[in-house]
């Protein structure tokens, strides 16, 4: 039996998220460990609010609280967001979790020993008025590789680099806007540069790897690594473990990247297996896979693999970070303080969460950025999702319910379309299957929806309603066959869109649940036999119009 570890970024919670964030990874995440459950597969799916870092602290500052009361509220919030999304985590924890401090610290302590930890008194910008010196995003300034305006001291948004707030030009505190002293402090370093070769040597050979994600970590190895600071001055945080770091705090990403760990660990002590974690970290059959988008790359490709060797302790190593492109709303980059974008939770106030899954998913950014459009999503919700599926699925059920006293009708001698359907039936889960290991979830979610056309055009060709009365057999054997696919369909379809997908397989009648385990696998039979009593059907989604007001 195959055994995976499905991990989504934690994202950042001085905010709910937005689109791009969830098709970029929670989604993305969900679609592949639905997935592969319906396999039979062993799956442990986690991420996490993460809490700690600049970022929180300064929108904790904007708001008039602690750090930890702005988490503690929108943990729950957002947790109860995810759950609306049908997000099927194993463990959505926090990095606040003891847990997870008490793991960090014993992490690093290790590394600490194994020699891949140093101090260094270092220069540093610091706001004379704010009386703080100012790491990450605490200070903003214009990006020295491509000049872009707004770069963060840890990362520029327009490329992608990881950057040392020293490095920026005409740098201003993100608080007050005042221009910075340097000052000296002394703070503590991971090597990067020791492991080099052996990240050289792993993106290479890492066939499943995103051109992005290759491109990207390649340049930068080929560049040549630097070792990265690891501390803070910051209160807010995890305490950092070295001797004479007592009052300095763990870089946000350097710990929460942990946090896969961590929440496995976690996931073992919920359900009364403790050592069970072991298994999806150290087994080297283990699979582990992170959807993240491409501003993610360095951390995971690079810093997480090189944290991992330097613990000297065999963990293994990603097998694939799932990588996107970058989800734009409507051409530009989401963006909170502009107010541009829609937000996971007035989502769900303006349409069923299905149908932002299936919209989402047929717009993920994989090769390259995609954008949001209203319109885009009106016509791909109508055209798609009600006329092909919702349409196919409320013809077969009604005329069996109305014609069939709601019996599933026999099948009899098969004709040459019959044929062909049963074999787009038998062939399609594999096809669709072939496509979601490929990470090509767009592709595979079209596919899946073209077995719904093909039963759309099977059903016209056969007209069942003009054979009634005199051909009565040929519409039974049609009706039967559209209620097989219909089955195939919930299947497909429950990575995608879980809730319509049970709701389908409830109108079916059928036992247990879409979610089961193995359920993939039977996906191709034709295994509902005559006689079955089904429900009574309702249609499964409604034309929507959009609000000019929105766009
Ligand atoms: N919070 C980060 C972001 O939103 C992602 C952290 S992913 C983890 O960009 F690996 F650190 F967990
Ligand atoms: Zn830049």
């Amino acid at each position: 039996m195959r055994r995976w570890l499905v991990c989504s970024a934690w994202p950042y919670i001085n905010y709910v998220p937005h689109l791009g964030t969830m098709i970029g990874s929670v989604l993305s995440a969900d679609v592949f460990a639905r997935y592969l459950r319906l396999r039979g597969d062993e799956v442990v799916f986690v991420s996490g609010s993460d809490e700690h870092g600049t970022p929180i602290e300064v929108e904790a500052i904007k708001r008039g609280m602690s750090p930890r009361e702005l988490t503690d509220e929108m943990h729950q919030k957002v947790k109860k967001i995810f759950d609306e999304w049908g997000i099927s985590f194993d463990n959505y924890t926090r990095t606040e979790s003891p847990v997870h401090k008490e793991f960090v610290q014993n992490f690093y302590r290790k590394v600490y020993e194994n020699g891949y930890i140093f101090s260094k008194e270092i220069e540093m910008l610091y706001c004379p008025k704010c009386q703080r010196f100012l790491p990450d995003r605490f200070v903003e300034g214009v990006c020295p590789y491509c000049n872009y305006e707004n770069a963060r001291g840890d990362q520029c948004e327009n490329c992608g680099r990881l950057l040392d707030p020293i490095e920026l030009e005409s740098p201003r505190c993100a608080i007050c806007g005042s221009t910075p002293e340097i000052k000296k402090t002394t703070h503590w370093f991971f090597d990067l540069s020791k492991f080099e070769e052996e990240l050289k040597k792993y993106v290479e050979s890492n066939k499943q790897l995103p051109e992005n994600a290759r491109n990207f970590s390649l340049n930068l190895l080929n560049e040549g690594l630097k070792p990265r600071s690891l501390t803070r001055d910051n209160e807010w945080g995890i305490s950092a473990p070295f001797p004479g770091a007592e009052k300095k705090t763990i870089y946000v990403w350097m710990e929460a990247v942990l946090g896969y760990i961590s929440a496995t660990i976690e996931w073992a002590k919920n359900v009364g297996k403790p050592d069970k974690w072991k298994k999806y970290w150290f087994d080297p059959q283990t699979k582990s896979v992170y959807f993240i988008a491409k501003d993610n790359i360095p951390f995971h490709v690079l810093i997480l693999p090189a944290l991992l060797m330097a613990s000297e302790e065999k963990y293994i190593l990603p097998w694939n970070v799932a990588s996107t492109e970058f989800l734009l709303f409507c051409g530009k980059p989401f963006s909170k303080s502009r107010r541009w974008g829609v937000w996971a939770d007035e989502a769900l106030e303006k349409f069923p969460v299905d149908y932002w899954r299936y919209y989402l998913i047929s717009i993920r950014p994989e090769t390259k950025d995609s954008s949001f459009t209203w319109d885009d999503f009106q016509a791909r919700i109508n055209n798609e999702l009600v006329d092909i599926l919702g349409n196919f699925v409320h013809r077969t059920l009604v005329f069996i319910y109305k014609q069939f006293d709601g019996k599933v009708p026999e099948r009899h001698e098969l004709d040459e379309l019959d044929k062909e359907l049963i074999a787009s039936i038998q062939r399609t889960p594999d096809t669709v299957a072939e496509l979601l290991e490929k990470f090509k979830f767009k592709d595979a979610l079209s596919e899946a929806m073209n077995l719904a056309r093909k039963g759309n055009k099977y059903l016209n060709d056969k007209a069942p309603w003009h054979k009634m009365k005199s051909e009565k057999e040929i519409a039974e054997t049609t009706l039967n066959l559209c209620c097989q696919l219909t089955r195939c369909l919930a299947i497909l379809m429950e990575p995608f869109i879980p809730f319509s997908s049970e709701k389908i397989w409830e109108m079916l009648n059928l036992d247990g649940s879409v979610h089961d385990k193995e359920n993939w696998t039977t996906a191709k039979e034709l295994l509902i036999p005559s006689g079955h009593l089904i429900k009574k059907p309702s249609p499964l989604f409604k034309k929507i119009s959009i609000n000019e007001k929105w766009t």
